[in-house]
């Protein structure tokens, strides 16, 4: 009997279900997207009427599931048919075209931002070097006097640091503003890591009046090479193969004898005058021929400075600026030009790489 009278429960219960999605189907609003999906939930969905009145099959007596079972299956696809009808429904109604992103349409333009002539020219030479195997490594632009000085053979009172204005800091007389990116020489070295092929660029800084031609701070890029029998001859193998990739096969080079306290023996480097082929002009003040770098063996001081037995190692160093050798490049005749930030000149090397 109890079973019986919770059949009828059950049974009225459909029913009355029946009769509830019939009311809610009459209200529906066709084409929205979110009330379908509450549709599915509430009638379909794991948790769902239909699912509810199924999980109860179990509570009805045998003689009634065939009855019961009937009723509630038509139910079920009447309730499928009716949501995959809605669907389509709200597909159809979709807007098609309008919604639709055009691929073929020209974007708008980015505004473009460029690479300073002064880092183009910096990258140039760097990555000539780092195709030969020097490692890029970067310093320090406030340096203590001993990687400035000092340890580069220049003791206190060598006439040479008198060659470097130097910029002190306030605070601490031991410390300066770098004045040549020979620094990081005697910084790598200290690393104790050999052998020692790097290339390292920097800005440096020297107390000098600003004009077209000079500024008190510029940019440098410091080439180093350590190891076991490195000769002058491996030097000016490097070099020549760095000029050939940056100036061209047609560009004559020559060394000066000169002197550098961190060098022994010292030279400097010229080229053939890139505008005037040699034949003599106002850059090249009528010699024919272009100052590049300093260079020249590493100084025995030095590698013992750094702990670095000269017995057993040789090597050698170079230094050059940059601003030089982009002033001659792009044409440029004043040098303060590069630090003023006016973007109508720096906007001109947008199509430089
Ligand atoms: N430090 C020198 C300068 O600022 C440039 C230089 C010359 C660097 C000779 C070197 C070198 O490494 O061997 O004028």
């Amino acid at each position: 009997m109890i079973v019986l009278a919770y059949f009828c429960l059950l049974m009225d219960q459909l029913i009355e279900q029946i009769e509830q999605y019939k009311k809610e189907i009459n209200q529906f609003t066709n084409g929205d997207v979110k009330a379908v999906e509450n549709f599915r939930i509430k009638w379909l969905g794991t948790k769902g009427v239909v699912k509810n009145l199924m999980g109860e099959m179990r509570n009805v007596p045998v003689d009634r599931k065939k009855e019961f079972g009937q009723i509630l299956n038509d139910f079920k696809i009447l309730v499928e048919n009716k949501f995959e009808e809605l669907k389509k429904a709200t597909s159809d109604q979709q807007p098609k075209t309008s919604a639709r992103i055009d691929l073929s349409l020209p974007g708008d333009a980015l505004p473009l931002g460029s690479r300073h002539p002064v880092s183009l020219m910096r990258n140039r030479i760097v990555s000539i070097f780092q195709r030969l195997g020097f490692a890029l490594a970067e310093g320090p632009e406030i340096e203590d006097d001993w990687h400035n000085f000092t340890a580069l053979n220049m003791p206190e009172f060598h006439p040479a640091r008198d060659m470097q204005d130097t910029f002190y800091v306030q605070q601490n007389p031991d410390w300066l503003l770098r004045t040549h990116t020979s620094n990081v020489q005697i910084r790598e070295m200290e690393k104790g890591k050999l052998p020692i092929r790097g290339i390292y660029p920097g800005r440096v800084y020297r107390n000098e009046t600003v004009s077209a031609r000079s500024h008190c701070f510029f940019h440098q890029v410091e080439g180093l090479y350590i190891d076991e029998n490195v000769s002058f001859a491996d030097l000016k193998q490097t070099l020549y193969f760095f000029v050939k990739e940056m100036y061209g096969t047609d560009v004559k080079v020559r060394f000066r004898p000169s002197f550098f306290p961190f060098t022994e023996p010292s030279a400097e480097m010229d080229i053939s005058c890139t505008l005037c082929k040699g034949a003599g002009c106002s850059v090249c003040k009528h010699t024919g021929w272009l100052e590049i770098l300093g260079c020249g063996m590493v100084h025995p001081n030095v590698l013992q400075n750094c702990s670095i037995d000269p017995n057993k190692y040789t090597g050698f160093a170079f230094g050059m600026g940059i601003e030089r050798p982009a002033l001659l490049k792009y044409g440029i005749n004043d040098i303060r030009l590069f630090s003023e930030n006016d973007v109508r000149f720096l906007r001109q090397f947008t199509s430089a790489i």
